[in-house]
């Protein structure tokens, strides 16, 4: 299923951005079937192990190296519920960065939501302890994850800004996150630009069923029915479309006032862990936060969820690189190193 839901998300893709002008159908339709090259792979050592009970592959060149290397702890996308990395953002990680390490966290919804929150601490966890033997300095190792792995990855950051038994994170690299679900209403959600997999609709029916509730309450959630008024004013500090830049709301109109619904509102209850909407972190915790790239695009309803933490961190005085590619669509990672959407490598200079 994985793999034909890609295939699916590409073919549609390539569809979408011709239509768009993006870039020609029949480039991104033979890039699909040529499929993933397997460059350079020969120079890289591939292990597949577990760190506690999470299951990880590690990367590793086999070329020695003088010094201690950096590393890289990777979350893929999938919501929660499948997927797998992109062959190419692993190359061109290795070859950058030279150490590796992909976290397989188990999936829903065979496992419970937050067993996949967990498995990010845990597997990060054991990288930063155990970085030696693989010969990565653990004072260099970054956390990066993409859509629902953005996810992991913040919240992972969040939940051991205050650990002291082990070094602490060198940066966090977010690639459109997903990060907050009080609000869906933001200009980039009424922008709706649903190109991929990824319309407003099919982001909240996935978040429900990676929670393993029913699709039915998508349309109370749409509406913010699911949020008391109080809640609202407490998080309208952080979540509300005031604090988006006016060159990203151009259309944007205010959306009717919804009426609260307490039974949805108690259904939900799990979106507003900050484990799930990493948003909604206190000062305290963000103010601790790593340095941070943050990548959104600009045909992504979760771009403002990246705007947002963007100046979230950026209050709390935590350094922040923001790249914003324009022509940049969610899941857009998928076509890195194509050449068509060559990526912004600057992040690796935070290493
Ligand atoms: C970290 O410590 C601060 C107080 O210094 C506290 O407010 C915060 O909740 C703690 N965060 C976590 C994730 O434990
Ligand atoms: C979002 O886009 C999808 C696909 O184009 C469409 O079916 C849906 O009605 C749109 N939703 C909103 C709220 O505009």
């Amino acid at each position: 299923l994985p793999s034909i839901l890609q295939l699916r998300h590409l073919e549609w893709t390539a569809n979408k951005s011709a239509s768009l002008g993006i870039c020609k159908k029949h480039v991104l339709m033979r890039m699909i079937s040529n499929g993933l090259r397997a460059r350079r792979a020969s120079e890289l050592l591939v292990k597949d192990l577990h760190f506690g009970e999470v299951p990880v592959r590690i990367y590793l060149p086999r070329s020695p190296s003088a010094s201690k290397r950096r590393g890289v702890i990777l979350f893929h996308g999938g919501c929660g519920m499948y997927g797998s990395i992109s062959k190419e953002l692993k190359e061109k990680i290795t070859w950058k960065v030279l150490s590796f390490i992909s976290s397989r966290y188990r999936l829903s919804p065979e496992h419970r939501y937050p067993t996949q929150s967990l498995d990010c601490v845990t597997a990060t966890t054991h990288f930063l302890r155990t970085a030696e033997s693989y010969g990565v300095d653990p004072d260099r190792i970054i956390v990066c994850g993409d859509s629902a792995g953005g996810t992991f990855a913040t919240s992972t950051c969040q939940e051991l800004v205050n650990r002291t038994d082990i070094p602490k994170i060198r940066a966090q690299l977010l690639i459109y996150p997903f990060l907050q679900s009080l609000n869906f209403n933001l200009p980039s959600h009424q922008k709706n630009a649903s190109i991929g997999l990824m319309s407003l609709e099919r982001m909240v029916c996935f978040i429900l069923m990676y929670l393993r509730k029913d699709c039915s309450l998508m349309e109370a959630i749409l509406a913010g029915s699911h949020i008391p008024e109080s809640m609202n004013l407490k998080y309208r500090k952080w979540i509300h479309p005031d604090l988006i830049p006016e060159k990203f709301k151009q259309d944007y109109k205010p959306p009717l006032p919804a009426s609260y619904i307490p039974q949805v509102h108690e259904e939900t209850k799990e979106m507003f862990d900050t484990r799930f909407s990493p948003l909604l972190a206190e000062d305290a915790v963000v103010g601790h936060l790593p340095d941070t790239c943050i990548i959104t695009c600009e045909h992504d309803v979760l771009r403002d969820d990246g705007l947002l933490y963007k100046k979230r961190l950026e209050d709390n005085n935590v350094k922040v690189t923001w790249c914003h590619i324009e022509e940049g669509f969610h899941g857009v990672l998928c076509f890195l190193g194509y050449g068509i959407f060559s990526f912004p490598s600057n992040f690796c200079s935070l290493l």
